[in-house]
């Protein structure tokens, strides 16, 4: 199986391209937009969005133009969502640094995310194809609704698993979905295989925040570059708390029930406990796998080639991964 350096290596002088042009198009003749922009850009970032568009479309052999300004677009849009989010979370680290909106505030993070939304759509439209414009802007657009739906189960105790499910697929899987889609998109390929890209990075992306959720509870912020704790603080009931207060014992389900309800870093030595014990870390993990499964699966008809093996590979690193 192909390590993350060998994916690297094999699309490689198409990601300089990508960078390239993300660096070219995030200019600004307003000054702080440069900032903000290059700050985030600059931070790093795994880049994984525009790999799965190149992946994809490589694998169907695409050699024709708009691929690397489709890369650029969907790292821009990945960009402006975390730049929203790190407001709504009150986070204040990603990537191994301050956030944005802990060294600019909020108001400058929230615009910044604006302008890079915007700047995703006027690039978009230079490749002149309604069928990715559609996929983009619905991609777009429900994502929104996705951390809208997830900033009313804040403080809910009584989420489900499958409200929680509804919310990853919408903020996360969709535009790795939209990623893999595009591929097929551009290559011209048959409405089967599109499915079955989109099936693929909608069952991916679904692993990946499944991973990420437990990671807030079980990494370090050092191998992270995002503080523990996070979603706690925020009451955000993810798996691992949903799980953990289904199974836990009723001085557990007191004291889950309570740390949800309020938010806050104040109970999350209790919470961790909880989590464990109950096998709520164990238990996310598994359905992250399966999912990373189904990924896989959608791959089956796919020709083989290094591209096909890099996607594999993805789906295999998304629930391995510990950053
Ligand atoms: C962070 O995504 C947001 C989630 C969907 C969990 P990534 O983990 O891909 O963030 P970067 O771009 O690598 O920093
Ligand atoms: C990611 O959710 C949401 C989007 C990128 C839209 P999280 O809130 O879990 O992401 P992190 O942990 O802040 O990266
Ligand atoms: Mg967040
Ligand atoms: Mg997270």
């Amino acid at each position: 199986m192909m390590d993350i350096a060998a994916i690297q290596t094999l699309i490689n002088p198409d990601m300089q391209a990508v960078d390239a042009l993300i660096r070219k198009r995030l200019h600004s003749d307003v000054a702080l937009v440069n900032q903000i922009g290059h700050y985030i850009i600059n931070s790093g970032g795994k880049r994984l969005r525009p790999m799965l568009l190149l992946l994809s479309a490589r694998a169907f052999g695409f050699q024709g133009t708009h691929l690397i300004n489709l890369a650029a677009v969907i790292e821009f849009i990945h960009t402006a969502t975390l730049l929203h989010d790190d407001v709504v979370d009150a986070s204040q680290l990603r990537r191994g640094q301050e956030t944005a909106n802990s060294v600019w505030g909020n108001e400058a993070s929230v615009l910044v995310g604006d302008f890079l939304y915007s700047r995703a759509f006027q690039m978009m439209v230079e490749v002149k194809s309604m069928r990715v414009m559609e996929i983009l802007s619905d991609a777009t657009n429900i994502i929104a609704q996705g951390e809208v739906l997830q900033l009313l189960n804040c403080h809910e105790p009584n989420t489900t698993e499958a409200d929680y499910l509804q919310v990853i697929r919408s903020k996360t899987a969709k535009l790795f979905e939209a990623a893999t889609q595009l591929g097929a998109v551009i290559s011209k390929q048959s409405s089967e295989y599109e499915q079955a890209m989109a099936a693929y990075g909608m069952h991916l992306g679904t692993a990946f925040q499944l991973i990420d959720d437990v990671l807030d509870y079980s990494a370090t912020a050092e191998e992270m570059g995002k503080n523990v704790g996070d979603d706690l603080a925020e009451g955000k009931p993810t798996l691992p708390l949903i799980y953990a207060l289904k199974q836990g014992t009723s001085a557990q389900q007191q004291v889950l029930h309570e740390a949800i309800s309020k938010g806050g870093k104040e109970f999350i030595g209790d919470v961790i406990k909880a989590i464990v014990s109950t096998g709520a870390i164990e238990y996310t993990k598994n359905v992250a796998q399966k999912e990373a499964g189904m990924a896989m699966s959608a791959l089956t008809d796919l020709p083989s080639s290094p591209y096909a093996d890099a996607l594999y590979a993805l789906a295999k690193f998304s629930i391995v991964r510990t950053y």
